[in-house]
Formats: C-alpha cells, structure tokens, sequence
C-alpha cells in the first residue's frame, strides 16, 4: 500500500513537473514568468490573450483580456482601468506579497489583485474561459491549489459567458458592470448594471445613482421586459438564489464556437454584440436603445409606452394626462391620474354609499411595473386579493411568477407586439361602462364582418367547387396555408417548413407529457421525432397568449434574426385549427437541454413557496 501510494505521489510529481514546464510562457504568470509590454499569454486552449494594450485615441498602457480567434480587438476585462502605464515599461507580475500586480518602469504598483489570502509560490492562470485566476499554490501533494482572486470576480463593462452578476445582502456586496468613462478611457464611467433582489429579481442599468433602463420580472426562464428572451425556445440564462440574501445570474451558450456577449458603452447603452463568422465581422443583436421606449419612466407614473404608437405615450384606460398642456407637447414626465376614484377613495372622502365595486381593464403584452409585490402563485387568486387591498393598483400573472401587484405609482410600462405579460389595471366602475358601449359596437362590427366574409368564403368556395371539385375544408386549409405561405415570403421567410399538425402530433406522440422539454408563459415545448428520423423541438405556443396569424409571423421574423443567440434554428411553423406551433432544430445531447436541465442546479428561484410550486417538475429532466 505504501509504495503504492508513493508510486503515486511520484508519478503526479512528474506529471505536473512537465505540465508546469510546458506551460511556461503560454496560460500562466509568475513571479519569475512575468509579462513585459507588449508581452502576453494565451489560454491553453487558444481562446482568450491577456496582455498589453491602448484603447482607441490614446497611447496610454492597459492590462486587458480579449478574445484571441476573432481579429477585432474587443477587450472585455481590464486590471489597472484607473491607472494606466504612461509609457511602454509596463510589466504584470507576482509580488512578494503573493498579489497579482501592476507595475510601471519605475516599480511603482499601478494595479494589485490586492488580496491577503495569496503566499508565496503564487500563479496567475489565464483559463479557457475568459478568467484570469489567481491560485495560492498548495505545497501539499493531496490538497489543490486554491483560488485567491479571479477577474470574473471583478467584472469590468463586459458580462461574457459563465460571469456571475451578484447582489450579497449578507455582506452588502454587489458584483456588477461598469461602464468606461468614454470610448478611449476604461476608468469607471456613470453607467452601471446591477442583479437587484427586489420581491422578484431583475437587472437594472443605472446612470449614476438614477434608474435608466430595467429589464423587468425574472419569471424562472426569461425576463418579463425582454422580449427577445421570449422568441426562442429555450435560453440560456440561470438565476440563481439561495434564498438567504445571495442572488446571481449567470448564462452560458451550448456551443463553445458561438462568440456573444453583453456590454455597457461609456453612453449607456447595454448591447449584445456576436460575432458573424460568415462575414467576419462584429453584429449588433440587441441594444436597449433600441427605441425611446427603453428609457426608465419614459412616460411618467400611469403612462404606458408603446413604440409602435406616435406619440409613443399613452395613458393607462382610466387615467388622463395629469398636465395635458405639458403631456401634448411631449413632455410625459408628470405622468397621468386617475379619471373617476376607486371605491376604496370614495369611501375615504366621506361618500356615504360607494356604489359598485372596481373592475380591471386589460393591457396585453407589456413590461410589467416597477415594484412588483408577490402575492399568490394562484391565477384566480391575483383579481381578489388586488381588490381586497385599497393600495393596489394594478395586478398580472405570469405562470412563471405567480401573481404580482402593485400599490402607489405604475412606472415604466412597456407595451410589445408579441411577449410580455397581461396587466389588469384596476379602474373604477364607471370607467368599465364605458368599456361595455365600446365592446357593443365591436361585437356588432365583428358579426357584420363574419357575415360579409362567410358570404365572400361561400360564393369562393362555390366557384372552386365548380372548378376543381375540392371539398369545403380543403380550400380553407389550402387558403389559410396560401395566406401563411405569402405571409412568409413577404418577411423572407420562405425557406421555413410549413408542418401540418398531424406530422407533428405523431412526432410528438400526440404532445405527450412524456415528450416535453420544459414551459414557459409562451406554451409548453416538446421534443418530437419526424418520420424522416429528423429531431426537433416544438414550441407550441398557449392558446391563451391570444395571438393572431399576424403576431406570429412577426414573431418568427424576430426568431429569425436572432436565433444565432441561443443556436437553436427555426425551422419551420404550423398554424391550424388554433394551434399555432413552431419547430426548432432539437439540440443533440449535451446541448442545450443537457445543459438547462441536466447537472446545473436548474432554477432555484426568490421564494421558497413560488419555487415548490412553479420548479418541482423540473427535477426530473
Ligand atoms: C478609432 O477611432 C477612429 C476615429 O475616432 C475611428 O475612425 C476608428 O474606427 C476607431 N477604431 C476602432 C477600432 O474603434
Ligand atoms: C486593498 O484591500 C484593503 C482591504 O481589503 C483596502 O483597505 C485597500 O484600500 C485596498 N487597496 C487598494 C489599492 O485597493
Ligand atoms: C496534507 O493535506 C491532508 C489533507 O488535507 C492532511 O491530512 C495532511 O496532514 C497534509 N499534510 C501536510 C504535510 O500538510
Ligand atoms: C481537487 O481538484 C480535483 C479536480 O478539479 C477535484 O476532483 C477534487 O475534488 C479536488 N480536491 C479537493 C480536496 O478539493
Ligand atoms: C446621465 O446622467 C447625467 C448626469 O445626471 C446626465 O447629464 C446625462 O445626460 C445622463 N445620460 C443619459 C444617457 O441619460
Ligand atoms: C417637463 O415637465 C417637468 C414637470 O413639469 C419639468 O420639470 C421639466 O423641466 C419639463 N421638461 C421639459 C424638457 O420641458
Ligand atoms: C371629496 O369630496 C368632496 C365633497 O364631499 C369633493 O369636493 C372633493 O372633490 C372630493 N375629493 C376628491 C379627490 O374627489
Ligand atoms: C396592501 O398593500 C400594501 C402595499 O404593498 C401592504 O403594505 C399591505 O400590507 C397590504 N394590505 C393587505 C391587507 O394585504
């Protein structure tokens, strides 16, 4: 047994003698293999370089970490941002101290990973992934060396793959990014990002001390005010919270060849650059400056914002501009109030009887409120505790989140074309009257359309009848494919697969339970087999997110564009008999469904009681 182990032990001397030795000069620093400008290390697999460099209109000197296959020099972590070298006698070490340092030709620290933990015998080591680590080499044989520092530990404007955005309540520390003062200077600029751990997490991009843009509720799977999360089946995203005040998000690509990542410019804009490797060239595949709509509180407490809409400002159905002379020359700050008070108010101000109780009026498709309370995880549930309660304004569901409400002022309400939740703003009874008339005249119009159009699809189908002979049902399978068909081609989407139903019932095995990947407040997502052997993953969307043919062909313009993202292609859809369904290329094994439900702790969400509920299932993937 003993010269067993001392076999061992010699055997692992030599093998890491060699591994250090073959090292040397290639992923690792030390006190006796430092880096000199312009020197540099590569990490051993080839994809990150640490080394020397100036940013754009100035010569001074920065230790920085890019990615080493893609030519364009895109530095995403920086050591000595406040301080750099003035000149090219900048050299990154270890110090006596065991600290990762900075120095400049005078010997002067410029930049220390400044932690006390690290000994003698210390070494930096550039990884594979992008992280620069420190390690405190363990001088005994059965104990590894321990990580005293690492970058990913100290982000910079860049949150890159396996990154950890954090917010510790218990030590009151908080992992975030940080902008660089201007396109030339890394020292830390006025915009930041943050994992707030509010009732339910979201990220906030700060400008200084002021709120900029949120992205909304994390609903266990995307984040409810990004909709671009919601086209694609599955992403990659994880948040993580250990419920007792550590909160973090991280994220994760199932293709190490896919280059993207998220960054804030020193204008504040947060973007999500990739890279195209067919054109060799760096493409923008979101930003939230993509529209006005983007910037916090763009229309004051009970407006709601809506891109598409000119002016983009609206106020919430039962609420009126609080300064109309001010709100119609576009200035939405002071928001809108209130039309007629809720029973609640009118019982306050003295009103003896307070006549009929409030009702909700409906507005699909939005970025929720900021602030939302957590009430219940059940659906029926949300309606009567947001009226059992005087403050509460409003109210959603999102299955991935339970019901939210909101007491005091709605702020920053988006509304989309697709995606994002329902929200029932609470309006008083008087306000749903209205509604009724409204609803009358509609429901008039539409049974004066379906006549008109029954009329018009009977005399077609009568002509083709005389034509061709095909029956009823035929043509109006064939039209509504012809119509889809078209649709398609308009938004160069040709190349799509129209499946029919059935194909993709027998590929499923009828959408068995036996057969799904995971749901979301999209619809459920299944993994299905077609008679051609091909895999892929069906995404059938809920009948209940009420869209219509032409959601869902924008939709799938969006998926599109973006389905680089998550490497999952689309390739094809189906819209019959009120299913509407898109078809993804099934992820193989250990791609993305490996990696989303396999050995990561999947989803361990804010509140132990929404995490019984909403994520039991998912144990089982
Ligand atoms: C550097 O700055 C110049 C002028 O501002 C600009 O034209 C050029 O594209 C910049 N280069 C890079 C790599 O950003
Ligand atoms: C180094 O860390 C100590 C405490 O951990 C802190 O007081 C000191 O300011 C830090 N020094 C630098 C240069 O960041
Ligand atoms: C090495 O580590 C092992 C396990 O931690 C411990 O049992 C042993 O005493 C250590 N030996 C020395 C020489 O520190
Ligand atoms: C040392 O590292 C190896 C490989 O990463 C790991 O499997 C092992 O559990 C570690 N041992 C200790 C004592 O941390
Ligand atoms: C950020 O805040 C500063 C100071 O309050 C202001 O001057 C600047 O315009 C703001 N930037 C943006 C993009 O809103
Ligand atoms: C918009 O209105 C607010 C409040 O009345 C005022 O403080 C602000 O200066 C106005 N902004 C502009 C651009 O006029
Ligand atoms: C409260 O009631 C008084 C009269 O009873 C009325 O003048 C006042 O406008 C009411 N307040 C509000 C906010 O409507
Ligand atoms: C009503 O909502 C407010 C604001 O969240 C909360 O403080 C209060 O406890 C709620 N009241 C009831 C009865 O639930």
């Amino acid at each position: 047994m003993i010269l067993l182990r001392k076999v061992r032990v010699f055997s692992l001397f030599i093998l890491s003698h060699y591994a250090v030795k073959f090292c040397i000069g290639g992923d690792i620093i030390t006190a006796s293999e430092y880096i000199q400008d312009p020197g540099s290390i590569i990490s051993s697999g080839g994809l990150y370089k640490l080394g020397f460099f100036s940013p754009n209109g100035t010569t001074n000197r920065y230790v920085g970490i890019w990615h080493n296959k893609i030519p364009a020099l895109n530095v995403f972590w920086v050591a000595n941002r406040e301080k750099p070298v003035l000149d090219s006698s900048g050299v990154m070490t270890i110090s006596n101290d065991g600290n990762l340092v900075i120095l400049n030709g005078k010997k002067e620290v410029l930049w220390s990973s400044n932690v006390s933990t690290s000994g003698a015998n210390a070494k930096a080591h550039l990884l594979d992934t992008g992280n620069l680590i420190l390690q405190k080499q363990s001088s005994n044989m059965s104990t590894n060396d321990t990580t005293a520092w690492e970058s990913f530990q100290t982000m910079c404007d860049t949150f890159i793959a396996k990154m950890k955005l954090s917010t510790n309540l218990r030590t009151n520390e908080k992992k975030v990014l940080t902008s660089w003062k201007s396109p030339s200077d890394p020292s830390i600029g006025s915009f930041s990002i943050s994992l707030e751990p509010l009732n339910i997490p979201e990220v906030f991009l700060w400008n200084g001390t002021t709120l900029y843009w949120r992205s909304g509720p994390w609903n266990g799977k995307v984040f409810i005010g990004i909709p671009e999360m919601e086209s694609v089946y599955l992403d990659g995203f994880t948040l993580v919270d250990d419920k007792e005040g550590y909160v973090y998000l991280t994220y994760n690509f199932a293709e190490v060849s896919y280059f993207s990542y998220f960054f804030v410019r020193s204008n504040g804009e947060l973007l999500q650059p990739f890279w195209d490797e067919k054109y060799k060239k760096w493409r923008i595949d979101w930003s939230t400056q993509a529209s006005d709509c983007d910037v916090y509180g763009k229309c004051g407490p009970f407006g709601y914002c809506d891109a598409k809409k000119s002016p983009i400002c609206s106020c919430l159905r039962g609420y009126e501009p609080k300064k109309v002379e001010e709100w119609s020359r576009g200035n939405w700050s002071s928001g809108c109030i209130q039309k007629s008070l809720l029973q609640c108010a009118r019982l306050k101000n003295g009103s003896t009887k307070a006549g009929k109780i409030d009702g909700f009026v409906k507005l699909e498709n939005v970025k929720v409120p900021n602030y939302a309370i957590w009430s219940s995880p059940l659906e029926d549930k949300c309606q009567e505790q947001c009226l059992s309660n005087c403050s509460c304004a409003a109210y959603a569901y999102d299955a991935g989140v339970g019901c939210m409400y909101w007491s005091g002022d709605l702020i920053d309400v988006r509304k989309f074309s697709y995606a994002g939740t329902t929200l029932y703003v609470r309006v008083a009874h008087t306000e749903l009257e209205g509604k009724r008339d409204l609803r009358a005249i509609i429901a008039t119009a539409a049974v004066v359309a379906t006549v008109i159009f029954s009329i018009g699809t009977f005399f077609a189908w009568q002509k083709s009848k005389k034509r061709g002979g095909k029956d009823g049902e035929q043509f109006s399978k064939a039209s509504s494919e012809n119509m889809l068909r078209g649709s398609l081609s308009k938004v160069n989407l040709q190349e799509l697969v129209l499946y029919k139903l059935e194909e993709l019932a027998a590929a499923t095995s009828n959408f068995s339970d036996a057969n799904k990947l995971g749901e979301g407040g999209f619809g459920a997502v299944y993994r299905g087999r077609l008679l051609n052997g091909k895999e892929i993953a069906v995404k059938r969307l809920s009948g209940a997110s009420g869209q219509g043919l032409r959601e869902f062909i924008n939709e799938m313009e969006v998926i599109s564009k973006v389905q680089h993202r998550n490497l999952v292609r689309l390739l094809g859809c189906c819209a019959e008999q009120d299913e509407k369904l898109l078809i993804y290329e099934f992820m193989p094994n250990k791609g993305l469904d490996a990696f989303l439900f396999g050995n990561i702790p999947f989803l361990v969400v804010f509140r132990p009681s929404i995490m019984e509920y909403q994520f039991m299932g998912k144990s089982s993937f």
